[in-house]
């Protein structure tokens, strides 16, 4: 019999989550109902923001938060090369340039090099917590409002981590903090995202535009109120609305985020012993200030050696991925006049990375699997 396929990621919904998802199909509101705000009200709960805006993903998510800023033609947006594109897709959907600043050898934006790039067209900033590790969030904060410039935390990878002992997402040293909830992430709504924020004009701003720029509130009304039907769309924004059916799934899923989290680190901490003594091999590690939620467990390899390891591995039924190919890289990007070598480290780093197996499923036989085949290849 041929063995189990592994993946990079994997989801885990069960019992409850399943009955939480029923009990609102089977109820009267299947979107724009109560389980959207309880949703945002968990979400608050577990990262100590003041508000959260829940959107129907990752990517509207930081749309909809740049666009709360003012976001503009003529103004910059500055994030990490190694990320997913829609960190940097999002200046260019508000008609900003995207830019970028080089990373350090955990793949994150370096806060003294970001601190070079910003000038006066840098409006907002993305730091990204690849793989579960927080950027140096205190210095970077503190450097961008001295600038007058908006922080905006792309934490996707990174619910349930912790720097310097505050929770990713209250945004202690930002403006707004960004969650994707698709599948492979720590909790899952299916497809799903939200913000988070302590300030109430961007979170008004948000509600607003997350619904086409319609408010019914009475007290925003521009023009005089024809009645209790009355309605106002103020701007042009969007439908970025996530269902209620998604977000019940998300209630269920976050009350599990802590045991997720353990697990993942747990695993983390397996392989980082497994991994110490082999030649060849380097993980990314933990810093001093860093609790990681191990979105990803990303190792680094001799970069002549990375393909032929992730062919391997395939081959044993053990699906890797690497995060990522640099944005600037990308076809669409270099027509926008990115090139190569302009971004040295996060083009190194790329050359090196690979991520392995990590979900809280993965059973320690399987987790051993993978170990004695990275060692196999090693040795060979
Ligand atoms: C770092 C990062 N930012 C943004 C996103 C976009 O999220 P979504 O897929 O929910 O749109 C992702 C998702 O893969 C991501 O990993």
């Amino acid at each position: 019999m041929s063995e189990k396929q592994l993946n990079y990621g994997a989801h885990f919904v069960d019992n409850a989550d399943i009955k939480a998802v029923e009990t609102v199909l089977r109820g009267q509101r299947l979107t724009q109902g109560e389980t959207v705000q309880r949703f945002e009200e968990a979400l608050c709960e577990e990262t100590g923001a003041d508000y959260a805006v829940a959107v129907s993903n990752g990517t509207a998510a930081l749309h909809l938060a740049c666009l709360a800023t003012g976001l503009k033609q003529g103004q910059e947006l500055i994030t990490s090369p190694i990320s997913f594109v829609a960190s940097a897709n999002c200046a260019i959907y508000c008609n900003a340039e995207p830019n970028f600043s080089d990373v350090n050898e955990q793949g994150l934006l370096n806060a003294s090099k970001l601190g070079e790039k910003l000038g006066e067209k840098t409006k907002v900033v993305v730091p990204v917590h690849y793989s579960g590790f927080s950027c140096e969030m205190d210095a970077m904060g503190e450097m961008c409002k001295q600038k007058g410039i908006t922080v905006l935390e792309d934490a996707s990878h990174a619910i349930g981590a912790k720097f310097k002992g505050k929770k990713v997402g209250g945004c202690e040293w930002s403006d707004m903090s960004v969650f994707s909830f698709h599948p492979v992430k720590h909790v899952t709504t299916g497809e799903g995202g939200a913000i988070t924020t302590n300030d109430k004009k961007l979170y008004d701003k948000m509600q607003m535009l997350r619904t086409h720029g319609i408010t019914k509130n009475a007290e925003m009304f521009e023009n005089e109120s024809h009645g209790p039907w009355y309605y106002e769309m103020q701007e042009l924004g969007y439908n970025f609305r996530i269902t209620d059916i998604q977000c019940a799934l998300g209630i269920s899923q976050l009350k599990k985020l802590p045991e997720f989290v353990e697990k993942r680190r747990g695993i983390a901490k397996k392989y980082d012993k497994a991994f110490e003594t082999m030649k060849g091999i380097e993980p990314l590690q933990e810093k001093e200030g860093q609790f990681g939620s191990y979105h990803l467990y990303v190792i680094k390899v001799d970069a002549e050696k990375r393909k032929a390891l992730f062919e391997h591995l395939a081959a044993k039924g053990i699906n890797c991925q690497v995060h990522y190919l640099p944005i600037h890289l990308q076809p669409f990007y270099q027509k926008m006049g990115f090139a190569k070598g302009q971004f040295p480290n996060a083009e190194s780093f790329y050359e090196k990375i690979l991520s392995l197996p990590m979900y809280p499923t993965l059973k320690e036989e399987e987790q051993q699997r993978v170990i004695d085949e990275v060692k196999g290849f090693l040795d060979d």
